[in-house]
């Protein structure tokens, strides 16, 4: 075992207002989720993350906080909220929360305070300009829905920054009353009991903002001192940052340049999740082995949060323009598919065609690459889109538990979002109770996979690297290896079966066997004539060190 819990978890990440309704008032809620908690133990989750949980309009789904110390009271109160700490706690699941920080919604007290009376001791906690910046069209982050990122306020006669939509002011980092108040925010959650944070927008909250100038400077150090004040409060607290940039930035999050790990502990693997979506598309492994090779190396206890899908679209904005064209010829055809010029708005199954091989395939590549895995809601049972929904909120429906009415999340006659009750990915075809019943179903796949996974400790402490060797086209060999022992994989992106001769291996290997495929294959042997068909996986147990 890791020392770091967040190594070896299974990040299962969902919104409290769509998973599960107990009032019947049409809206998820804290109870709902605590009487689901039974079902994320048996899947094999071990650390949920929820997105914000705060009061707020929800204009940004809940990225638009007015409150940082309750929760929103459409989802229940903060003795909810302690109550599902305790509970989940008792089934072995941390909770982690989304820490919206680089911005609050225009409804804030703060800012109302900030904006109304130029002697607010709140004035300065937001970024203002006295006359209009000539970087006011610059670095939209939602291009089509939000014009700019600088607008000017009627009540303060002032220009203010938002690096998202208007309706989110983002506060000014620079005053050190804000950097205090946000570690008061982290105490605050961490006292209560949560585990960590998803800390939103990183790249953003730590940038010094200056009018005029599209490329302001970042002030890492505020992360090294989040990181230390976390730490205080609670030893083993984890900071997940959201932080999609260019690969050579990557490691400054995770700490300075001697080299130690002393600010963010893990990282989505944005640039991972391109090439994966891309390597899909082409059925050929390429684009991940480059991952795999352009990675930089983390200090120690960095780590990577890989996934697939997660609550926004697929950004393949750090893919060259071929490669987004190549993708989305493949996987969103239909411009209706497509969001912010560089994005996909459609859940896994749909853009896969339905094909069940093909999806297992892909949540297997996803679950043995380097890092802990984090899952969304719904993706376990193969949940759709519905296109009709604008943005994101296409792949934010509703839950689906069961065939009955509003899919089992709510009994309401009204809902936060309308169920998806039309088409191949309707509830009444794709629910959990269906599912739960069905041996062969996607559900029981992903309950057998990550209990595997749970037992290949390699993969999210070990190193991960590609088996340089030639192999059959669309075919990827990796390996995991760690002081427990070595993990080997195989997947097939393809559709042709192949045999793999990857015989140099043996000398390493002890009784080497499979642990979880999507066929019974011939035993493993001497590793020199495995075979895999399309879209197959075999995970080979190489070595298990007594000691390790
Ligand atoms: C990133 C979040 O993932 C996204 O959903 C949100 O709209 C923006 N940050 C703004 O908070």
């Amino acid at each position: 075992m890791s020392p770091r819990w967040y190594s070896e978890a299974v990040v299962y990440c969902l919104d409290v207002d769509t998973f599960a309704d107990s009032n019947t008032d049409g809206i998820g809620d804290l109870p709902g989720l605590i009487g689901r908690l039974d079902y994320l133990a048996r899947l094999g989750v071990t650390c949920l993350w929820l997105h914000p949980i705060h009061p707020s309009p929800r204009r940004d789904d809940g990225y638009d906080a007015t409150d940082f110390y309750n929760v929103d009271p459409r989802f229940g109160t903060l003795g909810d909220f302690a109550e599902l700490l305790h509970q989940a706690n008792n089934l072995g699941i941390r909770v982690i929360i989304d820490l919206v920080i680089n911005h609050v919604s225009d409804e804030h007290p703060w800012f109302q305070s900030a904006r109304s009376d130029p002697d607010s001791p709140y004035r300065d906690w937001f970024v203002w300009s006295e006359t209009e910046p000539a970087d006011r069209y610059q670095g939209m982050v939602f291009p089509g829905e939000q014009p700019e990122t600088w607008t000017f306020d009627e009540t303060a006669g002032l220009w203010y920054y938002h690096r998202f939509y208007d309706f989110q002011p983002d506060l000014n980092m620079a005053n050190p009353d804000v950097r205090a108040e946000v570690k008061k925010v982290m105490a605050f959650w961490l006292q209560l009991g949560v585990s960590g944070f998803r800390i939103d927008a990183v790249p953003f909250i730590i940038e010094l903002t200056v009018p005029g100038e599209s490329e302001s400077p970042k002030d890492f150090e505020f992360l090294t001192e989040l990181r230390e004040h976390a730490a205080w409060r609670r030893g083993d607290a984890l900071l997940l940052a959201e932080a999609n940039v260019e690969p050579a930035n990557l490691v400054t999050y995770f700490g300075d340049s001697n080299g130690s790990g002393n600010r963010i502990n893990m990282l989505f693997d944005f640039m991972l999740n391109g090439r994966l979506v891309l390597a899909l598309a082409r059925q050929d492994p390429e684009p991940i082995i480059e991952a795999l090779r352009d990675t930089p190396a983390l200090p120690r206890g960095g780590q990577w949060a890989t996934f697939l899908r997660n609550h926004d679209e697929i950004d393949l904005s750090r893919l060259t323009a071929e490669q987004r064209e190549e993708v989305f010829a493949v996987f969103g055809p239909d411009p209706e598919m497509r969001l912010y010029d560089r994005g996909i708005r459609r859940r896994l199954a749909p853009m896969l065609g339905g094909d069940e091989r093909r999806l297992k395939l892909a949540y297997s590549l996803q679950f043995t690459l380097r890092g802990t895995p984090v899952l969304r809601y719904g993706e376990e049972i193969g949940m759709g889109d519905d296109l009709s929904l604008p943005g994101r909120q296409a792949i934010r429906t509703p839950m689906q538990w069961s065939s009955a009415a509003g899919a089992g999340f709510s009994a309401a006659p009204e809902l936060v979002r309308p169920v998806i009750s039309r088409g191949n990915y309707r509830y009444h075809k794709v629910n959990v109770t269906d599912q739960r019943g069905d041996p062969d179903s996607l559900l029981i796949w992903f309950e057998r996979m990550i209990r595997t996974l749970r037992e290949s400790p390699e993969v999210g402490t070990g190193s991960c690297q590609h088996v340089d060797v030639p192999l059959p086209p669309g075919v990827l060999a990796h390996r995991a290896d760690a002081a427990s022992g070595c993990m080997l994989f195989l997947h097939n992106l393809g559709t042709q079966p192949a045999v793999v001769d990857l015989g140099h291996l043996a000398a390493e290997a002890d009784h080497p066997n499979d642990v979880f495929t999507d066929r019974e294959y011939e035993p493993v042997g001497k590793l020199d004539a495995l075979e895999i068909d399309g879209y197959g996986y075999r995970w080979i147990r190489m070595r298990r060190n007594p000691a390790g």
